[in-house]
């Protein structure tokens, strides 16, 4: 295993394998295998934190980086997605996965409101301008496309999932929501894990 000083700074270039949105991961069909490993523990967490750089993120672009072998999107969402989202009337209960798989709340199982699947932003910008959340499709673990599918979020290919602009699961196989992994911003960089 990596020494944990080799996960912060120098590395953060490294990291990054894919920019901008439509069809930033190329590699779409790829099989993630450890899909049920999504959730590593906290001691494997802690020595595995990754540092990014987010400051180049424009709004309505997403990156992809790699976190614990695993793909990350995230997205920085622009002043038109904040409201369409806010606007949002839908039956949580209703939806396939009502959870918001967000590690970061206090209930990770709250309620799957779009506010609850966000993270806390950065100084200076409006809450819920940034989606964290892993590039693994919770159905058998491929690597969905961004800006993609019925509800304009992302859609895994391999056996047609679509996610909406929150990550929820809305249509298809896959049984969950895109999990939120441990992130905060520290400044305009973002700490994974
Ligand atoms: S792996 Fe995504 S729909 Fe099957």
């Amino acid at each position: 295993m990596s020494h944990p000083d080799e996960h912060t700074g120098t590395r953060r270039d490294f990291l990054y394998y894919a920019t901008g949105g439509a069809g930033a991961v190329a590699a779409g069909a790829a099989v993630w295998p450890l899909v049920n490993q999504m959730n590593p523990s906290a001691d494997v967490q802690a020595l595995s934190s990754i540092r990014v750089d987010v400051s180049g993120v424009e709004p309505g672009t997403q990156i992809t980086v790699k976190w614990l072998g695993k793909p990350v999107f995230i997205r920085h969402r622009t002043g038109e997605e904040l409201q369409a989202q806010a606007e949002e009337d839908i039956d949580i209960s209703s939806l396939p996965d009502p959870s918001a798989r967000n590690i970061n709340l206090s209930d990770p199982d709250a309620p799957a409101t779009d506010a609850n699947r966000t993270i806390a932003s950065p100084e200076g910008e409006a809450e819920g301008a940034w989606m964290v959340q892993m590039g693994v499709c919770t159905h058998l673990g491929c690597v969905p496309l961004a800006d993609a599918g019925e509800f304009g979020g992302w859609f895994c290919p391999c056996h047609g999932s679509h996610y909406d602009l929150s990550g929820r699961i809305r249509k298809g196989p896959a049984p969950e929501n895109l999990p939120v992994p441990p992130a905060r911003f520290e400044g305009t960089d973002l700490i994974l894990g």
